[in-house]
């Protein structure tokens, strides 16, 4: 039932030849860096595929939401806690930026819900991972918050409209995020001894599960020759991967941490640090529904969802009373 069931549907990107002429003028506009709005017309694979990856994302930033929720109420200091509930509540305006912007493409946020619960569809494998302690809060604000901002920063030339000018705030908002769990990860690192060991078993925990989120590696992507085509993706998943160990090592070392990975070494040749894959074993098992947080981290969504159900309706009944006192007195 937890099981995250989509099915990948990747097809081979259509030669010149093979589109209609319809798609080739699509295809013209794309090339042309031109932002295509929601009346536009586009092909289905491109409506189909933007809804999987918005609504992915989106379920992503709420599902999100939970491992950081879970520390509110035992944030060390009221500093702390301010900063942990407003990235909290961040993260639930970025759902909604970006149910929003699926909505746009003519699925219902109803549609992509029933989706998320059903587990017909994906959201990011990287929270289904427990945050053990306070340490973890800034190791997900760093990586975590890190590897989405790496992602999500092409995003906004992304071909889009609706899609592109969500991901403008949200970067904004989850650069801040990264720099408050740096922040943390600095002030434990300048602590004691057991302090110090906190935060390096958080590195030592979400480091590999942190490069799983950029997805498998290109041989193995089913949607970056077509997205890329489209300019739904801006980068590979590897090019992307790259860029955050070049990036993150460095932080890493001004922490005075050590990333997990005896392999990990600065290639004079390529000026890119060689490192370890991630156990790609381990993320099919959680895309599959089986790690450690997946049927925990559903249930609490389901159970909000039904919860909220009286909001929903209370809302919905003060907007159609609105609107037919509207149309009387009109
Ligand atoms: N977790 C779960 N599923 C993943 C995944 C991950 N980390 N990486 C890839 N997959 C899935 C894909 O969705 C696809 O499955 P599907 O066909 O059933 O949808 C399958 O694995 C094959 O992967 P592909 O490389 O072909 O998939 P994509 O081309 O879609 O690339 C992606 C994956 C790079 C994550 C891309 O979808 C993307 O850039 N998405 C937008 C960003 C996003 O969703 N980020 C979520 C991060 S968390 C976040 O934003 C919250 C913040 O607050 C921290």
């Amino acid at each position: 039932m937890y099981a995250q069931m989509i099915k990948s549907t990747g097809q081979g990107v259509k030669s010149d030849e093979q589109m209609t002429e319809q798609e080739r003028a699509f295809q013209a506009r794309i090339d042309a860096g031109e932002k295509i709005e929601p009346k536009d017309w586009m092909p289905d694979g491109y409506r189909n595929n933007l809804i999987r990856q918005i609504g992915q994302h989106a379920h992503s930033e709420i599902v999100g939401q939970l491992p950081e929720a879970n520390w509110i109420t035992r944030a060390p200091t009221l500093e702390r806690k301010a900063n942990l509930i407003a990235k909290v509540q961040d993260e639930a305006g970025h759902g909604l930026y970006l149910y929003c912007a699926a909505e746009t493409l003519g699925i219902s946020r109803d549609e992509l819900v029933d989706m998320l619960h059903s587990g017909a569809m994906k959201y990011s494998s990287i929270f289904n991972y427990p945050t053990l302690t306070w340490a973890d809060m800034g190791a997900v604000g760093w990586l975590v918050d890190g590897a989405a901002i790496m992602n999500q920063v092409p995003l906004q030339r992304t071909s889009y409209g609706p899609y592109a000018r969500a991901m403008v705030r949200i970067c904004k908002e989850e650069s801040f995020h990264q720099r408050q769990g740096f922040h943390i990860m600095m002030a434990m690192c300048n602590g004691n001894q057991a302090q110090k060991r906190m935060a390096q078993d958080a590195l030592n925990r979400f480091w590999f599960p942190a490069l799983m989120m950029f997805g498998p590696s290109d041989k193995d992507s089913v949607h970056s020759a077509q997205s890329m085509a489209w300019k739904i993706k801006m980068n590979t998943n590897d090019e992307l991967r790259q860029k955050f160990v070049d990036e993150t090592v460095p932080q890493a070392h001004y922490l005075g941490l050590t990333i997990p990975d005896e392999q990990l070494v600065l290639n004079e040749d390529t000026g890119n640090h060689d490192f370890t894959e991630p156990d790609w074993s381990e993320f099919h098992s959680i895309l599959k529904g089986d790690g450690p947080c997946n049927v925990e981290r559903l249930e609490v969504r389901a159970k909000a969802w039904e919860e909220g159900a009286w909001v929903r309706d209370g809302m919905m009944a003060h907007a159609e009373k609105r609107a037919s006192r509207k149309a009387a007195a009109g």
